[in-house]
């Protein structure tokens, strides 16, 4: 028998609860509203428009080019699709690092707008004074620290973060910053396990990994690349748990090749009535 599915409306609480009892929290990215319900449906606790939007929805070639009005459409439509999870919008770059004032009415926009539960965005001790104003205004906040895309060239490049002491130090240091500003969570992207496991032990706060090894309090993935639907590239740390573009590729051949030969549409897709009137019209048309 197909195990029934969650129901009950996820709660900033519920991630807590989840981080004290050791039951992992599932998230995963969406970007338009038939997606959003499919993740959604089969319970997921928090669904996130992340950023990643720019490069696996938009064509771009990195997050940065990503705006504010682009984020808000993308939430408005995931959040039609949504009534169960926890609803997180990412803050695109520039939309939170010029002046708090700015990110906290930013921020707001993705509640007000958009109807997010949340907002996350990216940076460490450099970024908590503005964490600590959002969450002053009531805006809930998830960190992002490690490998973030939107700085990744000051960074180095898209590269493993805190492999030696003096990074692995600054990581420690910023997970408390955006701990202690209170966010209510904090994605660990592309870091080694054993800092992972650090910081997860450390924070009183959820930690949510994606390239981060099996010790966060949960994981998450981009579903364009776990579900094989976005070939330019697929980070090592991914699993890939369906493979659709084949797929996709085989459906768009048959239908091409169906239309060409008149196989498609055939008369179950096609409507009757009328017949009776096509002598007359014939006629009229003469
Ligand atoms: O933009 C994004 O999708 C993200 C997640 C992968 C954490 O930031």
């Amino acid at each position: 028998m197909k195990e029934k599915k969650a129901s009950k409306t996820i709660t900033l609480a519920d991630m807590q609860n989840k981080k004290a009892s050791g039951e992992k929290i599932t998230m995963l990215t969406a970007y338009d509203y038939s997606m959003a319900r499919l993740l959604d449906e089969a319970g997921l606790d928090i669904v996130l428009v992340g950023d990643s939007l720019g490069m696996v929805a938009l064509g771009y070639d990195s997050t940065v080019p990503v705006t504010m009005e682009e984020m808000i459409h993308h939430c408005s439509a995931v959040r039609r699709g949504v009534n169960r999870a926890l609803l997180i919008g990412d803050m695109p770059y520039l939309s939170y690092q010029i002046s708090k004032n700015e990110a906290v009415k930013n921020a707001g926009l993705f509640l007000k707008k958009a109807g997010c539960h949340g907002v996350k965005l990216e940076g460490g001790s450099d970024i908590a004074p503005t964490i600590e104003k959002m969450v002053k205004a009531g805006i809930s906040v998830m960190g992002h620290i490690g490998l973030t895309p939107q700085t990744a060239i000051a960074l180095g490049g898209y590269k493993v973060q805190g492999r030696d002491m003096k990074s692995a130090k600054k990581l420690i240091e910023d997970a408390r910053a955006v701990s202690n500003a209170g966010a209510f969570s904090l994605v660990l992207e592309c870091i080694p396990s054993i800092i992972a496991k650090t910081i997860t032990e450390m924070v009183p706060i959820p930690t949510i990994g994606i390239g981060a090894g099996p010790h966060c309090d949960g994981q998450v993935l981009v579903i364009n690349d776990l579900l094989g639907f976005f070939e330019k590239f697929t980070p090592s740390f991914v699993k890939r748990y369906a493979n659709l573009n084949p797929k996709i590729r085989e459906a768009l051949d048959d239908f091409i090749n169906e239309v060409k030969s008149g196989v498609f549409p055939g008369p179950e897709h096609s409507f009757r009535g009328g017949e009776e009137l096509f002598e007359d019209l014939k006629a009229d048309n003469k």
